[in-house]
């Protein structure tokens, strides 16, 4: 009897749990139960644009399945329309798959992608496909070299790697994984709270 409301319990907080947020670069906007509207989860008007950089990008996103499949559109212009999110669809500008529930960064490295240049208005779309119906979300950017607002501490992956990404705009050889960055970063902050913790200590 409790073995089996444990497994209730389970089954309904995964169902619950079985959309994605995008939560780097700043979402348009999450509806969870308009996310399977297209293009942006339901919401049709331009948001607050941050600066992304063309190169090293990632985009974080939190998935409530164990396993989904995820493409990254790119559309450019001040207010990309259905079709022009249709047609950016035809060449995605990352695919990847994660097998962890939780925060996975998918690397998204455009500085030899299509169209894409400095000082370019553009809306990333994220296309989250869990086994069920796609689920979208969508970020407005200005696509620049140099992108000092780009928070870099934002790309986290709660298992510790790095997931598969097919990124056709990435430069293999010159993009270090984001986890290799991320375990430097982390090595850091334990030796910076090891060094607090002894200063306090006298
Ligand atoms: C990019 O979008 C911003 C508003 O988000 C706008 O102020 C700016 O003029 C746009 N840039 C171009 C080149 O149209």
């Amino acid at each position: 009897m409790k073995a089996l409301s444990i497994a209730t319990l389970l089954l309904c907080s995964s169902a619950a749990m079985a959309h994605y947020t995008l939560d780097y670069p700043p979402t348009r906007g999450l509806n969870e139960d308009n996310e399977p509207i297209a293009p942006c989860g339901g919401f049709a008007t331009v948001g607050q644009r941050s600066q992304f950089p063309l190169s090293k990008g990632f985009v974080t996103i939190n998935s409530g399945h164990v396993k989904a499949e995820i493409k990254i559109n790119v559309a450019y212009g001040n207010n990309p329309s259905e079709a022009d999110f249709t047609a950016a669809a035809s060449t995605p500008a990352s695919s990847s798959s994660v097998n962890h529930p939780g925060s996975s960064c998918l690397p998204l490295d455009l500085s030899s992608f299509k169209g894409a240049a400095d000082n370019t208005n553009a809306t990333i779309q994220i296309v989250y496909n869990g086994g069920d119906s796609p689920l979208y979300q969508c970020a407005d950017v200005i696509l620049v070299n140099s992108a000092p607002s780009f928070d870099q501490s934002k790309c986290v992956n709660d298992d510790g790697k790095t997931p598969s990404t097919t990124n056709p705009g990435a430069n293999p050889s010159n993009t270090p994984s984001a986890g290799a960055v991320l375990s430097v970063k982390n090595a850091f902050t334990a030796a910076a709270a090891m060094a607090m913790a002894a200063a306090l200590a006298f």
